[in-house]
């Protein structure tokens, strides 16, 4: 494969960028080698600089459910755009998009749109904090909210002990009222309060996480969540900003039977524009600014190009909710021929899948938290990704992500990544 130009892009980034890219995942630090520079998107490809195809399974991690640059979308950007790009005023597309998804996720009652999952999630829990008047948040291990300061807490050597940060630049302060518990594990849940009896402002989670790899939380495991959030007077936030209109229509939380207190959103919801909102009950959201005293504002936040292309999405979903079953479909159909393949070369892996969401773990365990997820061979991933690059499917260059099917994956993609997978497990293994 030819990836000079790439090669050549890099060399030059990384003098002015830090590591070279904007966010780093996208460096290939963890699967070694050089990132490749994407030039377009179409359906289900995506194309480098130096022309090589790739059938995508990142979909720019999780907004591209329809595939890259679908039409409704791309028509709805271009009508918006006629009109100009900002006013910093309200406008019609806001109330738009603040009705439909109300409709579509039966807990949000109101909601206020920002510019990414990070500002979503960050805003959510200063909301539940000023609610409740109270601190302390717990939040799971291996669950990832985005970078703010105090989501970037690892847990000490037990469930009780306070958190300490992650990454340099979170200072002490920031950290401390951060509580880690287990994911999937309830006790350890029930420790954290006990300890913190009346001080907890929050309990924060994806039920489904795709951030350390597809995990689903445990239909108890939710329900006595939520229960326990409901006995101590403590907000539930379900983290949706990668499940959100991806695994159902109104998300985890209509997949899993359980309402969130508060719900964050990502991804989809700008239909490919850099867009997050968080939502719940009316009477948290009533505590933001202008209508209480929680401040959370943004400049460009309900812009009417991304509304445009949000709302574009979220309607193409509203009419269309057939779209999960054919994701369904798919997906199942890719994991079908992954496990075939894993049953032809007599090897055992795991893959964990929930609808158009999967991974695809180099350990023979099930995954099911934090510490079985990181039992995986992130290294053996690495070479599969290569091995799987070289034929023309471009996986996450990390083991501990999705890979997201979308409605554009052809039957014929589809058969070419299970005999791609077939050739590279082969090669890896
Ligand atoms: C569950 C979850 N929450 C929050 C975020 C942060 O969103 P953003 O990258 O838009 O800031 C992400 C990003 O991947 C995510 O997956």
């Amino acid at each position: 494969m030819n990836i000079e130009k790439s090669k050549k892009l890099f060399k030059e980034a990384i003098k002015y960028i830090p590591g070279g890219v904007n966010s780093p995942v996208r460096a290939f630090k963890s699967v070694g080698g050089d990132p490749l520079f994407i030039k377009k998107g179409s359906g289900s490809k995506i194309y480098d600089v130096d022309g090589n195809e790739f059938i995508d399974y990142i979909g720019s991690w999780g907004p591209h459910i329809f595939g890259h640059n679908p039409s409704f979308i791309k028509a709805a950007l271009l009508n918006a755009i006629e009109n100009g790009t900002s006013f910093g005023a309200p406008t019609e597309l806001e109330v738009k998009i603040a009705k439909l998804i109300t409709e579509l996720v039966p807990s949000v009652e109101m909601v206020r749109m920002v510019n990414s999952g990070t500002e979503a999630t960050m805003s959510a829990v200063r909301a539940a904090r000023g609610y409740t008047g109270k601190d302390k948040i717990v939040k799971f291990e291996g669950c990832y909210h985005g970078h703010a300061d105090f989501f970037l807490i690892k847990a000490g050597s037990g469930a009780l002990t306070l958190g300490i940060p992650t990454s340099p630049g979170v200072t002490k302060s920031n950290a401390a009222d951060t509580l880690i518990a287990d994911f999937n594990n309830i006790e350890s849940v029930k420790n954290l309060i006990k300890a913190n009896k009346n001080e907890i402002a929050a309990v924060i989670i994806e039920a489904i996480v795709g951030n350390m790899g597809v995990v689903k939380a445990d239909d108890k495991f939710i329900k006595e969540l939520r229960t326990l959030c409901d006995e101590e007077k403590i907000v539930l936030i379900i983290d949706e900003v990668m499940t959100g209109f991806r695994v159902a229509k109104g998300g985890t939380q209509e997949l899993l039977g359980v309402n969130a207190d508060l719900s964050t959103f990502g991804k989809i919801i700008g239909g490919g524009l850099p867009v997050g909102a968080f939502g719940g009950r009316k009477e948290i959201m009533e505590m933001i600014a202008p209508a209480g005293p929680v401040y959370q504002a943004g400049t460009l936040s309900g812009n009417p190009l991304a509304m445009s292309a949000g709302l574009a999405a979220l309607n193409y979903i509203k009419d269309n909710p057939d779209i999960y079953n054919k994701l369904e479909e798919k997906s199942a159909y890719l994991e079908a021929g992954i496990k075939e393949n894993l049953k032809q070369i007599n090897k055992k892996l795991t893959l964990n899948r929930v609808g158009s969401m999967l991974t695809l773990f180099f350990t023979k365990e099930e995954v099911k938290d934090f510490n079985s997820a990181v039992k995986s061979d992130a290294k053996i991933y690495g070479k599969y990704f290569h091995e799987m690059l070289k034929r023309g499917v471009y996986l996450p260059p990390a083991q501990f992500e999705a890979f997201f099917v979308s409605t554009a994956h052809s039957k014929e993609d589809l058969d070419k990544t299970i005999k791609a997978n077939y050739e590279a497990l082969r090669k890896v293994l």
